[in-house]
């Protein structure tokens, strides 16, 4: 009988999940959930492993049903993974993102152009989504329709050019995730005239016989869902967590070169992607206890990532913490595509808003989380910039 039950349902536990994390890892770090009928794994060392071994699959593992599409990356196994990551990898490489920083810096200028010092915002509406929102449709090439509508507004709208008329099906406004249908339309239109965009690439492959027209469509669905939710879950939490650690905030303001450590930090301190399933495809020991062929593991990265094994001090946002090798982006074979996309969008948009409001206050204390043990972030985050 565990001395621990794990029960992440409640709005308490969506709110601060932590101290159930510390109390499995330090009681019974390899705990069977009747509730979940899972594994759930909370130690750095064993999260890590398995994440690495290929004994255990990532194929058929609901909850994350939206991303357990049947031919994406996300849920195949070697050697379908490898093909299928092969065919986009290039476009997420540091030169690539190095290339596109330009556009990140232009598209965050854009969307805070209007707002006006003593103006109350929600980060997350007005800037954490619509920022990975547009990039990721760019980059597949489907210009976004919604940018100039989402902009942080705090005066009457200026005029403005007519935004790139996108392919595909228009977006209704404040769609949140535009459907399988409007990719398979921008898709129809890419075939017409072939463009250099993450599109272009994937219908290349399928040309070149990599790729199947089902795996086309997937991939581009999949690398829009993963490129979108995660990154702008993880903006929104890293301004909270930075308001709510005056000292760290202060710190980060003196000198704006710690950016890409402060970055690792908020990554390792409370990253949205909390944890991610694999089956144990044969009997495999983990600590004391042993995983049957078949059952499913729960790898909580959050938990992980504040093991005192790995990180001293591990409850506190340090923004200097070197080294940091935390498990945000996953590691092993499935370790995030996009994750040098990501750190340049985080690291963008925080030193931005960072240069240009001297002050940044929460407006409330009245903070909702949202999702589940597998996603999780902020509803919302009014706040007041001056
Ligand atoms: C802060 C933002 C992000 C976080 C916290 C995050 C987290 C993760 C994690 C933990 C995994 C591993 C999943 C697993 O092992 O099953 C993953 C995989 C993946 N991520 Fe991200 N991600 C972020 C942003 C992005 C972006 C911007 C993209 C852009 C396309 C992206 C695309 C992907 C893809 C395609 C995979 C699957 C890789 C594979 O299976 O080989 N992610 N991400």
């Amino acid at each position: 009988m565990s001395p621990v039950t794990f029960v992440p349902t409640t709005p308490e536990w969506l709110a601060d999940p932590f101290p159930s994390y510390r109390e499995l890892r330090e009681q019974d770090p390899v705990h069977w959930s009747e509730a979940l009928g899972l594994w759930v794994l909370t130690r750095y060392e064993d999260v890590s492993l398995v994440l690495k071994d290929e004994r255990f699959s990532a194929a058929n593992r609901p909850p994350q049903r939206r991303l357990n599409r049947p031919t994406t990356m996300v849920t195949a196994d070697p050697p379908d993974h490898g093909r299928l990551r092969k065919s986009v990898r290039y476009r997420f490489s540091l030169s690539a993102v190095n290339a596109l920083r330009p556009r990140i810096q232009e598209i965050i200028d854009q969307l805070i152009e209007a707002a006006q010092p003593a103006t109350e915002v929600d980060l997350v509406s007005q800037l954490a989504k619509p920022l990975p929102r547009t990039i990721m449709l760019e980059l597949l090439g489907v210009p976004d329709p919604e940018l100039v509508q989402a902009k942080i507004r705090s005066t009457p709208p200026a005029s403005k050019a007519e935004p790139k008329k996108p392919k595909g099906i228009p977006l209704a406004p404040g769609t949140a995730m535009p459907g399988e249908s409007f990719f398979q339309e921008a898709i129809e239109q890419h075939r017409e005239e072939l463009e250099d965009d993450l599109i272009g690439v994937l219908l290349e492959a399928e040309t070149g016989h990599r790729l199947t027209p089902e795996e086309v469509l997937d991939t581009a669905v999949i690398l829009y869902g993963a490129g979108q939710e995660t990154t702008a879950k993880m903006i929104a939490g890293a301004f909270y967590h930075l308001l709510s650690n005056p000292a760290q905030l202060e710190k980060l303001r003196r000198d704006p070169s710690l950016i890409e450590s402060a970055t690792e930090e908020l990554l390792r301190f409370d990253a949205p992607a909390q944890a991610i399933t694999r089956r144990a495809m044969d009997d495999i020991s983990i600590g004391e206890q042993t995983i049957r062929k078949g059952e499913k593991a729960l790898c909580i990265l959050a938990a992980a990532d504040r093991d005192p094994e790995v990180f001293s001090d591990p409850e506190a946002l340090n923004i200097v913490r070197d080294p940091n090798p935390h498990l945000a982006f996953g590691t092993g074979i499935h370790a995030c595509l996009g994750a040098t996309l990501a750190r340049a969008e985080i690291q963008t948009v925080i030193s931005t808003i960072l240069a240009r409001f001297p002050r940044i206050e929460l407006a409330t204390d009245d903070i909702t989380w949202e999702g589940s043990f597998i996603i999780r972030g902020l509803a919302s985050l009014p706040v007041v910039l001056r």
